[in-house]
């Protein structure tokens, strides 16, 4: 390993800060209103929330004790902790592998933010609209496949720019002044939506389960999500403890960091479904959901031009601060392992992702028709943007889990655990064992069994209808 090309967080504050930068991003202001209005609501939201207390916090904690205590990538973290030709290793390169997909489509709905601060920044969102015309603007944003790709490239290159710079210089200072901007402006927004007309019908729609509408892929897409939105599976958190020292406690920074995401992906749901039922609009409407509400709220509001200016800008800076998070996996464990140097890995790993994400791109216009046969596994047959998505956080982040937890459940000393925890701390370690041994490995089992269709073959080989 280079020593001069790692580094470590300068300030508690700014791990924190990174660490919720990387957690908070399009998962929740995007990502989770969407997947909770196809999947019904209330119930949808219970399900991911337990994933959240019961894997996502011991997943969490496994991923920051195996990163502080080697400060290497996922593959090379679990070469010390297990050996050099351990099988473990698989950990690692499942994780780089997941990272670049996500990494492709996720530039990609980020690129779309970047036309809408565009958008604002002209005052397209006006009173002069009514919603149904808000609502179409994504859908001629989408038709046009170049002006897509250009701006996925002009996302993919800012990141591409910040990662090359490391860690200190780059992404620390960054989500030092974004994060906190955007919470509060999610703050004013929730504010200002409980007082619109369907607030009360979006705290019931999200706050009240009817678990009739519980479907084992929504249980599945919770599961899934779960591990996305706290940003896990891949070895992320993997790859920002390791940049961590020995001052910080590490199950409180995990119960913080879960928490804060869990609180900024409700406030997002919440601001989103009361536009949804105050205009009548479509709770299931997919991907383009918050494209087609949040916009109408500010054509609506006084100043609404510049909140919206605001607001994307400061979604846009959250989406940047996850998708580092994500070039950051695979760029250090190229750094690491191969020792060349950043600016080297860097630009070769953006350009790579940027290639693959034109799939993506190009899913909602040129290839919209082109669907993957992977009816089996999704039921419907996906768009290469679908499936990519779910293929990466419903079946690998899930995976990759499920060995984290198994792994540090299982194989990791008790030095370690002893070195990683606090007196206090260590109270709990029969807890988190127990519960990274088996609670969420079960867990994990049963969601996929059941979500991915998987049952079937089993209980006919066990003579079962
Ligand atoms: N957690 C990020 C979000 O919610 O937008 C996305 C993400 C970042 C997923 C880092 C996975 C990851 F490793």
């Amino acid at each position: 390993m280079k020593k001069n090309e790692r580094g470590l967080w300068a300030t508690k504050f700014g791990f924190i800060m990174a660490t919720v930068g990387s957690a908070i991003g399009l998962g929740n202001v995007w990502k989770f209103p969407y997947i909770t209005g196809v999947h019904g609501g209330g119930a949808f939201v219970v399900t991911y929330l337990v994933c959240i207390c019961l894997v996502g916090i011991p997943v969490m904690l496994a991923e920051l004790i195996i990163g502080r205590s080697t400060h290497q990538n996922p593959e090379g973290a679990i070469e010390i902790l297990a050996s050099k030709k351990s099988n473990w290793k698989i950990i690692g390169y499942m994780g780089i592998f997941t990272a670049f997909i996500i990494l492709s489509y996720y530039s990609v709905v980020s690129g779309w933010i970047l036309s809408y601060i565009g958008k604002s920044i002209l005052g397209k969102f006006n009173a002069n609209q009514d919603a149904a015309q808000i609502a179409s603007m994504l859908a001629t944003l989408l038709q046009n496949g170049t002006l897509v790709i250009v701006l996925h490239f002009v996302f993919m290159a800012i990141t591409t720019f910040i990662v090359m710079f490391g860690v200190h210089s780059g992404i620390e200072k960054a989500s030092n002044i974004l994060m906190p901007a955007l919470f509060i402006m999610l703050l004013g927004l929730l504010i200002y939506a409980l007082t619109i007309p369907g607030s009360l019908s979006a705290l019931e729609f999200i706050f009240k389960p009817d678990f009739s509408k519980l479907t084992p892929k929504a249980v599945l897409e919770g599961l899934g999500h779960a591990f996305f939105t706290l940003s896990l599976g891949m070895g992320a958190m993997i790859t920002y403890g390791s940049y961590l020292n020995h001052n910080q406690r590490l199950i409180p920074s995990a119960f913080l960091v879960a928490l804060l995401d869990t609180v900024v992906a409700l406030i997002a749901g919440v601001i989103i479904f009361s536009i949804v039922f105050t205009f009548n609009l479509e709770p299931d409407a997919g991907p383009t959901l918050i494209f087609s509400t949040l916009p109408s709220l500010f054509s609506q509001i006084p100043y609404g031009n510049i909140i919206a200016v605001l607001f994307f800008i400061s979604l846009g800076f959250a989406a940047l601060t996850s998708a580092i998070s994500i070039m950051e996996v695979v760029v250090s464990f190229f750094i690491d392992k191969f020792h060349w140097t950043r600016k080297k890995v860097t630009i070769s790993v953006g350009f790579a992702a940027f290639l693959l994400g034109i799939l993506s791109a190009l899913s909602f216009n040129v290839i919209s028709e082109v669907k993957l046969p992977l009816g089996f596994l999704f039921g419907e047959r996906p768009t290469f943007f679908d499936a990519f998505d779910k293929i990466a956080s419903n079946i690998l982040l899930p995976l990759g889990g499920l060995l984290i937890a198994v792994f540090v459940g299982f194989k990791v000393k008790k030095a370690v655990f002893d070195r990683e925890l606090t007196t206090s701390e260590k109270k709990l370690v029969p807890i988190i064992k127990f519960i990274l041994r088996f609670v969420a490995p079960a867990l994990i089992g049963i969601v996929f069994l059941y979500g991915l269709n998987l049952t079937h073959p089993i209980f006919e080989y066990l003579g079962i209808e």
